[in-house]
């Protein structure tokens, strides 16, 4: 009885998010698109009458010499830069304080997020406390949090990936108790975003499908929820197909830069359709994987989101019917129960045919009370899902990702 409430109660704020999101000022961020679009990034922000920028990064990329030709034309344009590039993969507190305080060093005006979601969340987070130093990192967690908006943000994504060059959500680990959590702002969201194949051609064949995986999950969780709107819906189902007919080649040839753009674009219009509609239970149990041990998160939701659609197979079959036929992997005359098996079958066998698991290896039986209650707490309310689990069906849906 009691839980039938308390899951009418999460109904009636999924009904008001919805409404939040549909009237909501997002931002959009002027793109900057196509083979060798990141040499332009240094005039638009000149443009805007920026001289002087913190460019968050990681130590790969800069051994990778990525950055060089950004780097050029700022100099070109006398912007200048000061380079941080300690954001660790699932950037933590101290990597945003770190961050933080080289900004106020060299009195930078604005932020460029160059590389995956890490250095990009970094980035996000760096610019809220700029502005907000009276709020640590974790009283930012949650939703509308971040008072002051942050300094003009640019970002230039170089995985395809988590869109969060779209999003409002800066995503957080506190390294002491392990825990990951999202920020989640409309002042979050840049002012311009680069979608530039030629930055992805480079990324190591594991990267490119989980990173790929991770887009597929935010438009599947986006469409499969119930706050879907016609433009989530509409991004959800174009980014979907682009994933179905591209992921795949760019694991097998990455150097083919139409495939690579494909999946910029992919990644990008996910993260548009999943930061109005939200996500659901496989980044909630995907950030565990990530707080816990590290996971990357992209890996985890890869192979998390098969058993989470298989668990609301039934009340998602009709919209897992419709991302099957976007697809092009079913017609419209099918059932809708046989379109959506076939749909997770082909989300399994695409993790199958790039080498990713069926389980988790990290994982441990003995932390999956406390994962079970951490999935709870950030599901509830929040996430629109399709079908409610308790904490009892999360530890029996996790313990099938044991080793
Ligand atoms: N803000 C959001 O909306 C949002 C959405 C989903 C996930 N996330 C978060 O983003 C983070 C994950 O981001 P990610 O999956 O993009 O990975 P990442 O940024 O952690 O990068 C993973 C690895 O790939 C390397 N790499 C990145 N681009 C490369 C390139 N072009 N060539 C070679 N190596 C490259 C990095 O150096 C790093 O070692 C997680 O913390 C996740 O929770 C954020
Ligand atoms: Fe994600």
């Amino acid at each position: 009885m009691i839980w039938t409430m308390q899951k009418a109660s999460y109904r009636a704020f999924h009904k008001a998010l919805k409404l939040t999101a549909v009237v909501l000022p997002f931002p959009v961020p002027a793109l900057l698109t196509g083979p060798g679009s990141v040499k332009t990034l240094a005039a638009n922000i000149k443009a805007r009458g920026i001289d002087n920028v913190l460019v968050v990064t990681d130590k790969v990329l800069m051994g990778l010499n990525l950055l060089d030709s950004m780097l050029k034309s700022l100099a070109e344009n006398n912007i200048k830069y000061t380079i941080f590039d300690a954001v660790q993969p699932n950037p933590t507190i101290e990597n945003v304080e770190a961050g933080r305080k080289v900004y106020k060093q060299k009195k930078c005006q604005a932020l460029i997020g160059f590389g995956g979601g890490s250095p990009i969340d970094c980035a996000k987070a760096i610019g809220a406390r700029i502005r907000n130093p009276y709020l640590s990192v974790r009283m930012m967690k949650g939703l509308f949090r971040v008072i002051i908006p942050i300094p003009p943000l640019f970002c230039v994504p170089t995985t395809a990936g988590t869109g969060s060059e779209a999003t409002i959500t800066a995503v957080i680990t506190d390294a002491q108790s392990h825990e990951k959590f999202a920020i989640n702002d409309i002042k979050l969201i840049p002012k311009i975003a680069v979608l530039d194949p030629e930055l992805m051609v480079g990324l190591p064949k594991h990267i490119t499908s989980t990173t790929g995986m991770d887009a597929l999950t935010h438009a599947v969780e986006a469409f499969i929820g119930i706050n879907g709107t016609k433009f989530t819906d509409e991004n959800a189902l174009a980014a979907t197909k682009l994933i179905f007919e591209n992921l795949e080649k760019a694991y097998k040839d990455g150097s083919d830069l139409g495939v690579r753009t494909n999946m910029a674009v992919a990644s990008y219009y996910a993260g548009a359709a999943f930061t109005r509609a939200a996500v659901g239970y496989v980044h909630a149990i995907a950030h565990n994987m990530g707080g816990l041990y590290g996971v990357p998160h992209g890996l985890a939701n890869a192979i998390i989101l098969p058993y989470v659609l298989e668990f609301c197979r039934k009340e998602a079959q009709g919209k897992l019917a419709k991302l099957a036929i976007a697809g092009g992997i079913g017609k419209p005359g099918e059932s809708e129960e046989a379109l959506s098996i076939k749909f997770i079958d082909k989300v399994k066998a695409m993790n199958k045919a790039m080498d990713i698991p069926t389980t988790i290896k990290e994982l441990k039986r003995s932390d999956i009370p406390l994962i079970a209650k951490r999935v709870m707490k950030e599901s509830h309310p929040l996430y629109p899902v399709p079908r409610i689990m308790d904490r009892q069906e999360c530890e029996e849906l996790v313990k099938k990702l044991l080793p």
